[in-house]
């Protein structure tokens, strides 16, 4: 925690972010190459998908497109890199319940209803219910966390998220001594959500995380980005964001959030268990079955950056998996 940035983002001067074409371009260039060849998708030789692939802040009211500009309380995050731009992170996204084609997602997505939208939080604990968003944006303190997101097909980008910490919603539900796990789930609605009637993939969108894991600070759920409200593509209305691991634990557009005795399956882990363990935890020395994972094309950058253990925030995480083999727990 000592690493993360001190100021609440709302005390500072609020920053335009402008686009930076060219580097837009340079990376979205780039990546065409790592595209081809890596994926959150199974390698199935008749897939028919492409492969891989503040504080305090008030809410403000869902249902009206939100026109503010974006903003964030510093330029780079702890470790000095610069953060992403809004138009580089809006658009290019892995939400496959929309497309397989990061650049398609924006424009398919861009009518999803987010509003009104409720969230049921159950299984074993002493609280159980059901929120509705907006009562949940006014529950917690809504804070800035700058984070890096490292996808496991060796993309990255640093992102100004909103949200507050999971371990309060859970500490508020009220986990019985039984529960060990946290299942996530994605709303299932195929006439809204068009990718969720490929057979390939068993739907809903399933997450979860060891209980202990959900309780560390750095474990958010993200309402926004960039001092607005979340776009339809970066999961609205409500997303989790687990920065140590790769970027498909952090599992967009929650409906469900259920404490449970035995660790959850994830879509990805049922999709191709070989390939995409529960832990998932950001790291250089395991590499994926069919690419290396030590190092990682920054979106905007050309070159390539070394990956770093747990995506830089071994200080705060590593002790989670003290006594456990992570290449075997991957
Ligand atoms: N959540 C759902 N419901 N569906 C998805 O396809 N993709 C995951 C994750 N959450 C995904 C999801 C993957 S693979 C990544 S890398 C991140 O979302 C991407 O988040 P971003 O599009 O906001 O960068």
């Amino acid at each position: 925690m000592s690493r993360l940035p001190k100021i609440p983002w709302y005390e500072i001067t609020p920053e335009k972010v402008y686009l930076n074409r060219r580097q837009l371009m340079v990376g979205a260039g780039a990546m065409l190459s790592v595209a081809g060849l890596a994926a959150c998708g199974m390698e199935a030789p008749a897939a028919p998908v492409a492969p891989a692939a503040a504080e305090g802040v008030a809410a403000p009211p869902t249902a009206t497109p939100d026109t503010r500009d974006p903003v964030a309380s510093a330029t780079a995050d702890e470790l000095g890199d610069p953060l992403n731009s809004f138009e580089q992170i809006t658009n290019y996204n892995n939400f496959y319940e929309f497309s397989t084609d990061k650049e398609d997602v924006a424009e398919l997505a861009k009518n999803f209803p987010v509003s009104p939208w409720t969230v049921t939080v159950g299984g074993l604990v002493d609280k159980p219910g059901t929120y509705d968003m907006d009562d949940i944006r006014k529950m917690f303190d809504i804070e800035e966390r700058i984070y890096r997101l490292r996808c496991v097909e060796a993309w990255s980008m640093v992102i100004p998220w909103q949200g507050f910490s999971l371990g309060k919603l859970l500490a508020a539900a009220g986990p019985k001594s039984e529960a060990k796990y946290v299942r996530f789930q994605t709303l299932h609605d195929p006439a809204l959500m068009p990718g969720q009637t490929s057979a390939w993939y068993s739907w809903p969108y399933t997450e979860g995380l060891r209980l202990d894991e959900a309780m560390n600070e750095l474990a958010i759920l993200s309402t926004g980005l960039y001092g607005k409200d979340l776009l339809p593509q970066s999961g609205a209305p409500l997303r989790l964001v687990v920065p140590w691991k790769y970027g498909f634990k952090s599992i967009k557009s929650i409906v469900s959030i259920e404490l449970v005795a035995e660790q959850p399956t994830s879509l990805w882990m049922d999709a191709a268990p070989n390939e995409y363990g529960f832990y998932a935890n950001v790291n250089p020395a395991v590499d994926h079955p069919r690419w290396s994972q030590a190092s990682e094309r920054r979106i905007g950058e050309s070159g390539r950056r070394e990956t770093l253990p747990f995506n830089g925030y071994a200080e705060q995480v590593a002790a989670l998996y003290d006594g456990m083999d992570l290449s075997k727990n991957f």
